[in-house]
């Protein structure tokens, strides 16, 4: 099918590649021009797996960039709008990059078109879609507005949206359920995961030999929701078992045990059950505060949303005040800190737990020297001069009176502790992602702190030798 993506930040990259490798013509349309050029002389501007191969094989030829939404409308029988919904100052979602996008297609809808919500978007917004297109000319009978929210994780983009628990459609009618159906159709009708060349199978996602992907096929008001719901019920699971990790903490149980424990109950799961500094990224708060917006405009007080956006504030707040119980004071102290994007495996720093407790330590006085994988160019342009960036790990903790793990990347949990423990000046790791395991990190000569588990703490003058004790 012929196919526009309007809008090619995370969700719309990712959807049009995707969708160009299940064999769409894809255009990929945006208004930032300096993107559109990066992408046309092969620039890959986020950090995906599997998105530069994808590029690399569809670019200019099963999937183009352009500026021109008005050319792209009139050439696809499908248009995706998957710009930006950011908080506005009293958390509704701003929808004006929707609107002028609905408003700019309604003057090349020549042929009939399903225009899709890609979006995250308040409940209703199929509405107010259908509602500006229409007060620009276009004729209702050749266009349907259908809602196709995305779930892909950031990290895990590409394979997310190749393997998906399921696809949501909220669509009018049987004529636009239809045209989703079609282009969902490799995916559902298990036509992709048969072929040689496509996307390895991530490991959470089904076994060969389970069932493809369900479309789910519900009104566009119920698949809005879906979205909202679906994001509140993650973050409160995070913000669920942070909060058990500050009781574990209190009572000197282990947050980990706790959550296998749970975790291994089918009605609840282990997924999802990570203590840290909180969730962060460009979704979840925002959404958040737009669940809550949409909820009280129907005339319901979600105070549920109100709490779990408290608790993950607060565990920020008390990372903090860890990082203070174990150094005394800040001012002066050096930290290396590993981890800047908001998760591992992204270079999004979007409301990013790490980036917020960098800025706080900054204020406390404290000397940092960073380093992420893939998020220091954007990192570099928000934080203030004098932070250090490094060039690896161990070059940030070189020096450092702690180490504080921020975010989970994959190489943060496989560090070479021996090379760690011999550049650091004092052996303190500060784990806010819970990446070790206390009784390694005690073996290495490390006091290492954690999130909802116990300290393991080296005895002082014995730090630079093997005898160590555990303290509770
Ligand atoms: N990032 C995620 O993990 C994720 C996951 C699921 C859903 N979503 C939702 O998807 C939507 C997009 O998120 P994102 O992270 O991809 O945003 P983004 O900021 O990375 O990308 C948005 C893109 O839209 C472009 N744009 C804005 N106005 C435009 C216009 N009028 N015409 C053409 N292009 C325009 C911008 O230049 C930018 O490239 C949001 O509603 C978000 O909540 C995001």
């Amino acid at each position: 099918m012929r196919i526009a993506v309007v809008g090619s930040g995370y969700v719309g990259l990712v959807t049009g590649v995707c969708f160009a490798d299940l064999g769409h013509e894809v255009v990929l349309v945006d208004n930032d021009e300096k993107k559109l050029e990066a992408l046309r002389t092969g620039e890959v501007p986020i950090h995906e797996k599997f998105l530069p191969e994808l590029l690399a094989k569809h670019r200019g030829n099963r999937i183009k960039f352009s500026g021109d939404l008005q050319s792209a409308t009139r050439a696809s029988e499908a248009i995706f709008i998957a710009v930006g919904t950011p908080a506005t100052e009293s958390g509704d979602a701003d929808m004006s990059y929707v609107e002028s996008v609905a408003r700019e297609i309604s003057g090349a809808v020549d042929g009939y078109k399903v225009i899709v919500e890609k979006s995250t978007v308040p409940v209703f917004t199929n509405n107010w879609i259908r509602t500006i297109i229409l007060r620009n000319g276009a004729d209702p009978e050749l266009f349907d507005i259908a809602s196709n929210p995305e779930f892909l994780r950031e990290g895990t983009a590409v394979p997310d949206f190749l393997y998906p628990d399921r696809i949501v459609v909220g669509a009018e009618n049987e004529r636009a359920a239809e045209v989703m159906r079609k282009i969902y159709d490799p995916l559902t009708s298990g036509w992709y995961y048969g072929r040689g060349d496509a996307i390895p199978r991530p490991d959470r996602a089904m076994s060969p030999t389970q069932a493809p992907p369900r479309l789910i096929i519900t009104t566009a008001q119920s698949a809005e929701m879906i979205k909202h719901a679906s994001n509140a019920f993650l973050a409160m699971k995070i913000s669920f078992i942070n909060a058990v990790a500050s009781i574990c903490e209190a009572v000197g149980a282990n947050v980990q045990e706790v959550c296998d424990g749970i975790g291994a109950d089918s009605r609840i799961g282990p997924r999802f059950l990570n203590p840290g500094i909180g969730y962060g990224g460009s979704c979840f708060p925002k959404d958040l505060l737009a669940f809550r917006a949409v909820a009280k405009e129907g005339g319901y007080d979600f105070r549920l949303l109100e709490e779990v956006i408290r608790i993950n504030e607060e565990q920020r707040r008390r990372f903090l005040k860890k990082v203070r119980s174990v150094l005394w004071t800040l001012r002066g102290k050096r930290l290396g800190v590993l981890g800047l994007a908001f998760k591992g495996g992204t270079d999004d720093i979007r409301e990013s737990p790490a980036l917020l407790l960098v800025e706080e330590l900054l204020r406390e006085g404290c000397q940092i020297c960073a380093y992420d994988p893939a998020a220091m160019d954007r990192a570099r342009e928000i934080l203030p001069a004098g932070v250090e960036f490094a060039t690896d790990a161990y070059h940030a903790a070189k020096g450092a009176d702690a180490v504080l793990l921020l975010t989970e990347w994959e190489e943060f949990a496989a560090l070479d502790l021996e090379r760690l423990r011999g550049v650091v000046r004092y052996p303190i790791v500060i784990d806010g992602r819970n990446l070790y395991d206390p009784a390694t990190m005690m073996a290495h000569g490390f006091s290492y702190y954690s999130i909802g588990r116990p300290p393991a703490i080296v005895e002082e003058a014995s730090a630079g030798r093997s005898t160590k004790k555990e303290r509770a």
